[in-house]
């Protein structure tokens, strides 16, 4: 009697276990990058400030170097191009604050922006005087300018 107990809980177990392992939950995928990275939110503004970035890159490394005021004052013109196109933009978080404050942020934005593109035309001045201590320390400025920029107008959408 007891062995047959066992026969029929071993028979049972046989004819179980395909079902209980088919509800085994799936392996974990493997931890690769996923395919597609999530799209990025694109605006007009964010390609002129991507034209600008580049630019911006080589000023940081060449302002001081008086041998490259050719090619920096090059790059000031990008800055400057883009920077008076951008000035005619609004920011993409002008449509993510509620509406009661989007004209106080947009004007703050064109204020900033202002400001960034005065300091540009220092520099250009600096470069073509051949000042390039005070080229330096306006690029800093508008590295300053920038960050201050992106921190209150850049939306956390836009990375
Ligand atoms: C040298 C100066 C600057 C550089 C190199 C720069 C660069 C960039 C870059 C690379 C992006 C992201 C673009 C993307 O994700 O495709 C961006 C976005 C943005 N930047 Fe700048 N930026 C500069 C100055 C400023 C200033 C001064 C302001 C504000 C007055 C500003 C406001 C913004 C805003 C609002 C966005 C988001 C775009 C949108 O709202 O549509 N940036 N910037």
């Amino acid at each position: 009697m007891k062995s047959s107990h066992r026969l029929i809980t071993t028979l049972a177990l046989v004819v179980a276990a395909p079902f209980v392992l088919a509800a085994e939950p799936a392996p974990a995928a493997p931890a690769t990058a996923p395919a597609h990275k999530e799209k990025k939110i694109e605006t007009d503004l964010s390609h002129r400030m991507d034209k600008m970035a580049g630019a911006f890159r080589k000023l940081r490394r060449q302002a001081a170097d008086a041998t490259k005021n050719e090619d920096s004052l090059a790059q000031v013109s990008i800055l400057r191009e883009y920077g008076e196109a951008s000035l005619k933009l609004e920011p993409y978080k002008a449509g993510e604050v509620p509406a009661a404050d989007r004209a106080r942020l947009v004007a703050g934005y064109q204020e900033k922006m202002k400001e960034f593109n005065a300091a540009v035309a220092q520099l250009e001045a600096a470069f073509k005087a051949g000042q390039n201590e005070a080229a330096a320390k306006l690029v800093q400025d508008l590295s300053a300018l920038q960050k201050a920029g992106h921190k209150e107008y850049k939306s956390k959408a836009i990375d």
